[in-house]
């Protein structure tokens, strides 16, 4: 195990590039499986939760070749049992459920099991793909679900839930439904670009979609897909952490090749407190503020803001003067960031699922606990900003979703270098 060392303190300044999306890049890869011909896809951020979709793929019979950034996967005979071992470490592996069902009728998936930011259920994509005529059943902790090519069948059904719609959920339905007979829709669906950047993707595979982006999609199923080639979205949160990095200790601070739009609920806030953006089409440069303001967030599906962003924002507080809240409603155990920050000496406290900051408190190094990845990523600023040297451990959690973190904050000046434990 590896634990990462941040010496607090050195301005950042410079350029970074952006990585391709983790959580489009996920689904993407699953719906390979929709196909028995090659498709290649490109800007697949080296993760080990990309690696972990990888092996999955090559468990389930696909053939996939990796080179920096590029994978390529020729699914030609797949199986429907996904192997226990690989999905339990990583849950985003349920993604291959829909591809699964789509193309065989038949996929045995383990059910992921609770999560450090919540319970975490499935139960909308098994609603959904019962609504698309298949049979789900849940035994021996494995999700098993058939159907046949007669009773797959699109319908209209609503994966809304009880705190708002499911991104994955809606991925799954998707990708289930190309191949269905019949028109489906999607009422209730997530409008995340990262849901869009799949339809764009199964598209290009021959699948008519229309819709995605929005909260209704309409899946015409077709008889079968074919190869196609995709470059992998911007990962608007990684691009977001870097903004909030920059807000915190930047002297300017530019991130390239990212979509400024997918970006807007996080510029907004970051503008609402005072700090100064210039805008491309395709970077995002932010100047620190000693004068700005405090914020009152709630995080909300997309277009909201962002729940990836909430925790990195609760580090932004800590260094404006200012009294800010911030209000989680879509994991509301979200917080395991909160505890590790107060051992730094953050003023923060939470009062159900909103946490209550106040700023302008220098942070004090100490030994810290990655837990989840956003929260992982936020003591990393906190240790940018932090007296002394922070040291992060059970580092392979920013390493499920941040590609080479700690060597792009060293090339905009940071000083922080990887240990063993
Ligand atoms: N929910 C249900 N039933 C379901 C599915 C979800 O009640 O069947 C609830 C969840 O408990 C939650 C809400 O619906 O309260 C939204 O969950 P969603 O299903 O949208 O989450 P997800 O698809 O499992 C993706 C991202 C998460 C991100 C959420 C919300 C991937 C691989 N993961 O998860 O990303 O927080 O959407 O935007 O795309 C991260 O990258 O750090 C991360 C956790």
């Amino acid at each position: 195990m590896e634990k990462l060392i941040v010496h607090g303190g050195q301005p950042l300044k410079g350029r970074v590039t952006i990585s391709g999306s983790k959580n489009s890049a996920l689904p993407i890869l699953a719906a390979t499986l929709l196909t028995k011909d090659t498709c290649t896809i490109r800007r697949v951020p080296d993760l080990s939760d990309t690696n972990y979709m990888v092996r999955i793929l090559g468990e389930l019979g696909a053939e996939v070749e990796r080179a920096s950034g590029v994978v390529v996967v020729t699914a030609n005979k797949i199986k429907s049992k996904a192997p226990y071992d690989l999905v339990r470490k990583m849950r985003a592996s349920i993604c291959v459920l829909g591809p699964l069902t789509g193309r065989l009728r038949k996929a045995s998936v383990s059910l992921p099991g609770g999560c450090i930011i919540g319970d975490r259920p499935v139960d909308l994509h098994l609603r959904g793909l019962e609504a698309l005529g298949a049979s789900v059943q849940v035994e021996g902790g494995d999700i098993l679900v058939s159907a046949t090519r007669a009773n797959f069948k699109g319908r209209t059904l609503n994966l809304m839930g009880k705190h708002g719609s499911t991104v994955l959920g809606t991925d799954n339905i998707m990708m289930a439904a190309t191949l269905a007979k019949g028109t489906t829709i999607i009422e209730g669906a997530a409008a995340e670009p990262e849901v869009e950047d799949l339809a764009n993707f199964l598209i290009k595979m021959g699948a008519k979609i229309e819709g995605a982006g929005t909260n209704r999609i309409t899946i015409e199923g077709v008889k079968e897909l074919h190869g196609a080639e995709h470059t992998v979205i911007p990962d608007r949160i990684e691009a977001g952490t870097f903004l909030v990095a920059g807000a915190m200790i930047g002297d300017g601070v530019t991130l390239k090749q990212v979509i400024p739009e997918h970006l807007r609920a996080v510029t907004t806030a970051l503008a609402d407190c005072g700090f100064k953006m210039e805008i491309t089409k395709d970077s995002i440069t932010i100047y620190p503020n000693p004068n700005a303001r405090g914020f009152s967030l709630t995080t909300h599906p997309y277009p909201g803001f962002p729940t990836d962003m909430q925790a990195q924002f609760c580090a932004l507080a800590c260094v404006i003067p200012d009294s800010s809240t911030i209000t989680e409603t879509i994991f509301p155990q979200r917080f395991m960031h909160i505890a590790e920050m107060k051992r730094m000496g953050a003023q923060m406290t939470l009062q159900g699922a909103t946490a209550h900051i106040r700023g302008g408190t220098p942070l004090k190094s100490a030994p810290v606990m990655a837990s989840d990845l956003r929260a992982s990523a936020t003591l990393v600023l906190a240790g940018l900003i932090a007296e002394g040297q922070t040291e992060i451990h059970r580092l392979y959690h920013i390493d499920r979703g941040y590609e080479h973190l700690d060597d792009k904050f060293a090339a905009l000046g940071a000083k922080m270098e990887r240990t063993k434990e």
